[in-house]
């Protein structure tokens, strides 16, 4: 695995993989990436030009793809529109990306021979209830309830397809909600932490109650890469830290964190069809291949995010005004 194609590098989870990279690997990486609005180049500026190189194009556009994935060892497939709410605007352009443009690189690997491994969400099982025991596995049914999950769910459904028909060298992982550097202020983390910082209120959809499974884009990083290397071609893996939180606990700790009272947040117009609850049994992940996630303590991971926010002002206040600006305009 010298040299690895990363799809969506300049994204959040993207980049953070390339940084994870280049720190503990010997890897070196081409990022292929559209630098759509939720991209950035600043994300990569402090990794070494000498391993880690740019490409800007589409992963739809086959006349891009083909060669460069000729070219490499390994995909890793990160590439997609990635908001629900985006999707619920407009699901146009993730019909586009995430199905279009998976089955543009599986026909790339498909014709070059190359190992990939294709990036998916929990989100494709649908939601929980609350008092649910039960936690996702890699054996829980598909249900997608966004235009958003719904693709991903599809190209999923085409990466297996790919697998078996073809032959394709390839591996799935479907992983819980991330938190860390370089996450877009569109996110409920680093809006509210934003939010907060800029001497406004957190906005928590509805009555806040939903539960998201967190975990640093550092695990999800080094779990890809065990998976790369060691996983078994074909199968899923789910990836999770055990770091269930409500919104509202979230918000609570972004507010006491930064000397503000708990309950200084506002309840908002709620998401549609809004799932309630995600978590991740990666039991699988850990037995078969010995992974395991370094930031066990979501309080001291969401502590060090925020501080992360406050010293990169620069890189998120230039955006803060138009984000916020959509979002008032749903009521959110
Ligand atoms: P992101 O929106 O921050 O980044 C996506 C990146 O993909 C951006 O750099 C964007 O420019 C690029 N991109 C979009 N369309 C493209 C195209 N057509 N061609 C090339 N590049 C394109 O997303 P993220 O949060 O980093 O998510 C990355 C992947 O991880 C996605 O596949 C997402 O479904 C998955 N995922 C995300 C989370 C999460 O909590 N954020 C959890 C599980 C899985
Ligand atoms: O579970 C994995 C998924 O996690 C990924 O596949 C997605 O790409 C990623 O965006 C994330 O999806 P969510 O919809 O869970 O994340 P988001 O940050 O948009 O919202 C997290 C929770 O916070 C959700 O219950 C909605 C709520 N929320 C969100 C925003 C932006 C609020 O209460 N207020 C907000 O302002």
């Amino acid at each position: 695995m010298n040299r690895v194609l990363v799809t969506g590098g300049a994204g959040f989870i993207g980049s953070n993989f390339c940084h994870h990279l280049v720190t503990h690997t010997d890897a070196n990486i081409t990022v292929l990436d559209k630098m759509t609005y939720a991209a950035s180049r600043e994300s990569l500026a402090a990794l070494p030009d000498d391993r880690v190189e740019l490409v800007v194009g589409d992963v739809a556009d086959g006349a891009v793809v083909d060669p460069l994935v000729a070219e490499h060892d390994a995909v890793v497939h990160f590439a997609a529109e990635s908001h629900n709410d985006n999707s619920l605007s407009d699901p146009s352009p993730f019909i586009q990306t995430n199905l279009v443009g998976t089955f543009t690189i599986l026909e790339a690997v498909r014709k070059a021979g190359t190992r990939l491994h294709h990036i998916s969400t929990d989100e494709v099982y649908g939601d929980l209830e609350l008092d649910d025991p039960a936690r996702f596995t890699e054996a829980t049914p598909y249900n997608p309830s966004s235009p958003y999950s719904a693709s991903k769910a599809g190209s999923d459904h085409l990466v297996r397809a790919w697998v078996r028909s073809f032959g394709v060298r390839a591996t799935i992982s479907n992983c819980s909600n991330n938190y860390g550097p370089w996450q877009h202020i569109e996110k409920f983390i680093p809006r509210q932490i934003t939010n907060v910082i800029d001497g406004g209120r957190p906005k928590v959809y509805g009555a806040g109650l939903n539960v998201r499974d967190w975990i640093h884009a550092d695990d999800h990083s080094s779990a890809v890469w065990t998976i790369l290397n060691h996983g078994r071609i074909g199968e899923t893996y789910l990836i999770g830290a055990d770091g269930e939180e409500t919104n509202l606990d979230v918000v609570r700790m972004i507010l006491a964190h930064l000397g503000r009272p708990e309950d200084d947040f506002e309840q908002v117009t709620d998401r549609a069809g809004h799932d309630m609850r995600y978590a991740i049994d990666s039991t699988k992940l850990r037995t078969e291949l010995g992974w395991q996630p370094q930031f066990a303590d979501f309080a001291a991971g969401l502590a060090r995010t925020i501080e992360w926010y406050q010293e990169h002002q620069d890189w998120w206040r230039p955006h803060k005004q138009h984000t916020e600006a959509t979002y008032a305009a749903k009521g959110q």
